[in-house]
């Protein structure tokens, strides 16, 4: 019998355009696939991970207009994965009539230190005193007026501890000021009793959820560790939570975004702000009740979000990066699997020195037997390193 007549024709497919197809783009596309959402990525690389995942290929590179609105013009909604979209180009692809999530305004804030704090300082968001200047006598006059040691930092265009210097003293800062030449983005070290970060999704039409959140440990500057619940009392991790909803409100956030808060005695300082998907919200594909991925594509859509709780007592999550001889970590990957209850996430990158390469999660009864978890199996890679 012929089965035309009985065929039905499928929904048509939603198209998410993302700028960037590293690991938040690999992540988001997992995500993607069980609404049935059709992603394709901007990157010049045919070999990025979000690609050999088997997201579609749109090659180009970010901060350029032309291969920007070539994606645009394939896809319902653009949203990144990285810093390296000039704002200015956000804003004109949404001058030209497409949905950009984040859209420029955001964007920038995530994309300039200085900027950030600018906007959120007047905004009445508590951060640490700060100045950004090349001067190296108003370098040190900020020293001796608020103290030493400082924090150094690139205005934009850092990451995982690249573009952040800490200086002990007025020699240091000279070597850093020469080093650097252009603005730097000055403010005393704080003496923080934890590290936080929360992340939140806001949709187009403003519905806005605020994971628990979480505590992260820097190992030389970079994100080591990161576990929830973290080790703070209950009142302060609502109001962190508060605080990520206040500031995705003022920003017009839409799509997920990680605030780094610091944590002293009598309060919570801003650091800074990563206006997408983010390393500190990996355990929530393990740990809560929807993952920051699956609400960033619901978010940028603007679907209903879905809850953030934490379903487990504890979650850790503990990054996997090149040894420092570039050996690949993964090639002991046999060894980390053999762990009970360590989850094992690849990126498909080339190991070089220190690179991320892929994470670990692992949740538990506790947060301490979770840390403990993906701790082992993290190291059972990193073993190589030392050999
Ligand atoms: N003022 C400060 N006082 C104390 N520690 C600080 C200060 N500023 C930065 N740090 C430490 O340095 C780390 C990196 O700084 P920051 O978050 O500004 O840089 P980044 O490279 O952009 O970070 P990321 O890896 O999140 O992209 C922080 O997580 C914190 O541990
Ligand atoms: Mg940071």
């Amino acid at each position: 019998m012929a089965s035309g007549s009985l065929r039905r024709s499928r929904p048509p497919r939603t198209t998410l355009g993302i700028i960037g197809g590293g690991q938040l783009a690999q992540m988001t596309h997992q995500a993607a696939i069980s609404l049935d959402i059709d992603v394709v990525v901007l990157c010049p690389d045919a070999d990025s991970p979000a690609i050999r995942a088997g997201a579609r290929h749109c090659p180009g590179a970010p901060d350029q207009l032309d291969d920007l609105l070539r994606l645009a013009a394939q896809c319902d909604v653009v949203t990144l994965d990285h810093e390296q979209t000039p704002a200015a180009m956000l804003h004109e692809l949404g001058a030209r009539g497409h949905r950009v999530a984040p859209g420029a305004r955001a964007a920038q804030l995530g994309q300039d230190k200085a900027h950030a704090r600018a906007v959120l300082g007047a905004a009445g968001i508590a951060m640490a005193p700060w100045a950004c200047t090349q001067d190296l006598g108003a370098v040190v006059a900020f020293g001796e007026r608020h103290g030493w040691p400082l924090y150094l930092k690139r205005p934009s265009g850092g990451y995982d501890g690249r573009g952040v210097w800490r200086a002990d003293d007025p020699a240091d800062v000279e070597s850093i000021v020469k080093e650097t030449g252009g603005d730097l983005l000055v403010e005393p070290a704080i003496a923080f009793l934890h590290e936080l970060s929360v992340v939140v999704v806001r949709s187009w039409r403003g519905e806005t959820v605020a994971y628990p959140p979480v505590e992260t440990i820097q190992r030389d500057g970079r994100c080591h560790e990161v576990f929830a619940p973290a080790g703070i009392p209950r009142r302060r991790s609502t109001q962190a939570q508060h605080l990520a909803v206040a500031i995705a409100d003022a920003v017009g956030l839409v799509g997920a975004m990680a605030v780094e808060l610091f944590v002293t005695e009598d309060d919570l300082l801003l650091n800074e702000l990563a206006v997408r998907p983010h390393n500190s919200g990996h355990l929530t594909i393990e740990a809560c009740a929807t993952s920051q991925f699956e609400n960033h594509v619901r978010a940028v859509l603007d679907l209903p979000l879905g809850a953030t709780e934490l379903i487990v007592p504890g979650a850790a999550m503990v990054n996997v990066v090149g040894g420092i001889d570039g050996t690949d970590p993964f090639s002991r990957l046999h060894h980390a699997l053999a762990v009970s209850g360590a989850r094992i996430h690849r990126y498909g990158k080339a190991a070089r020195p220190g690179r991320k390469v892929g994470h670990v999660t692992a949740t538990g009864p506790s947060v301490e037997a979770a840390r403990a978890t993906a701790t082992r199996a993290a190291g059972a890679m990193a073993a190589v390193c030392a050999a």
